[in-house]
């Protein structure tokens, strides 16, 4: 039997916790025509939902293609030009269809090539001038817009965009715009960033798309989840080892997902405490490695400002006396340096509450081994 607790984005609606509500108002918005911009943490499971809204709509047979673009490791509009059209390549069904996308590019000396391993295609192209590549961007829109079906493209990591050293969000936004036939999910998890960029009234994509914020998965729901994807093993869980497993991963998706592949591989029939408690140190085990290598980058005043952060689990006024006193951080403008130093490497993540903010450490396996040394 295979571990029901998967650690890569999607595999199905069998093995993907909830996110019932938000793949429903998605998959609406959609279809009223709306844009969409979907912003969580990392590893909340924003990708993942992407694949559940695409799978959903593939099993509602709705007349629409789907085109999922991660642009994580691009810099250039050059490189958002190569795995843009990659990704519509991957997205076509049909080798006519290759073909023609292919005559579009024509000029530019497309090399296509598969990836050994993953299958993906791989594009070689060659611009000789600039114009020449915003032109290529926009015959790739125009492409997409004269397909018969209806189009819905994810770009995952929107944010990026931001690195690009041009004015990437007016260029895009032009292109976009007149477009009927296509429709758009922005994805990305600097909320700082991907908030700006779609409501701050001097943004090209201001008020252009519905956000979504998305939250942690609900306790109850994760719960359940977790029994009936354990019953496929025919494995049980105390309810104590339930709640320590929710409790010790703090409901950040990623972290519960690991634990609980962890805990299935390991453990027997029945599983308690004992055997979560297990896991979960050699989890931290395994990882030891990678902390000391971040505690190495940082300065010691960083380091201990990340485990103060790390014992108290959340920080909520960390200008106070007391925060400061207790954790010998000095002044109040030492620890404001320190924390923006911190969220900026993104080791502390600042989560707004109705309340005010909150700061955290954004690994919840660093936070976890941080606590105890
Ligand atoms: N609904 C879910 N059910 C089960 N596992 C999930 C779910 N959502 C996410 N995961 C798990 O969490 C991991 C991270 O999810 P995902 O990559 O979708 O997050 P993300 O928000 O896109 O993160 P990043 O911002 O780093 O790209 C996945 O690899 C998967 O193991
Ligand atoms: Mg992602």
């Amino acid at each position: 039997m295979e571990n029901p607790f998967a650690l890569v984005p999607y595999i199905s609606k069998e093995y993907f916790c909830d996110r019932e509500e938000e793949t429903k108002t998605i998959v609406e918005y959609l279809r009223n025509g709306s844009n969409i911009t979907l912003i969580s943490p990392r590893r909340y499971g924003k990708t993942g939902l992407i694949y559940r809204v695409f799978d959903e709509i593939k099993q509602q047979k709705a007349n629409v293609s789907t085109c999922y673009v991660d642009i994580y490791a691009t810099e250039t509009l050059e490189d958002f030009i190569k795995v843009f059209s990659e990704a519509v390549i991957a997205s076509m069904e049909k080798k006519k269809a290759i073909k023609s996308f292919f005559q579009f590019l024509g000029g530019l000396r497309p090399m296509l090539s598969y990836d050994p391993v993953s299958g993906n295609p791989e594009l070689t192209l060659t611009f000789r001038t600039d114009h020449e590549k915003k032109q290529t961007l926009a015959s790739i829109f125009e492409f997409i817009e004269k397909q018969d079906k209806k189009t819905i493209v994810a770009i995952d990591e929107f944010q990026q965009i931001r690195y690009y050293g041009i004015n990437m969000e007016a260029l895009l936004r032009s292109y976009i715009q007149p477009l009927r036939n296509v429709q758009f999910i922005f994805c990305g998890s600097k909320k700082h960033i991907m908030t700006e960029m779609f409501t701050d009234a001097r943004s090209p994509f201001y008020e252009s798309t519905r956000c979504l914020y998305l939250e942690k998965i609900d306790r109850a729901v994760y719960a359940e989840f977790i029994i009936r994807m354990l019953e496929k093993g025919k494995k049980t869980v105390t309810e104590e080892a339930l709640d320590f497993i929710l409790d010790w991963t703090k409901l950040h998706t990623f972290y519960t997902q690991s634990l609980c592949n962890h805990v299935f591989l390991k453990s027997n029939k029945k599983i308690d405490k004992e055997e979560v408690l297990k896991s979960a140190n050699q989890i931290l085990k395994e990882n030891e490695q990678t902390f000391i290598q971040w505690r190495n980058l940082l300065t010691s005043n960083q380091w201990n400002y990340l485990k103060a952060v790390a014992k108290e689990q959340s920080v909520e006024k960390p200008y106070s006396t007391q925060f400061i006193q207790k954790y010998n951080i000095g002044t109040s403008a030492n620890s404001q340096r320190l924390l923006e130093a911190l969220i900026d490497k993104e080791l502390i993540l600042a989560n707004s509450t109705l309340e005010g903010l909150s700061y955290s450490v954004y690994n919840v396996f660093l936070s976890r081994w941080l606590e105890n040394h």
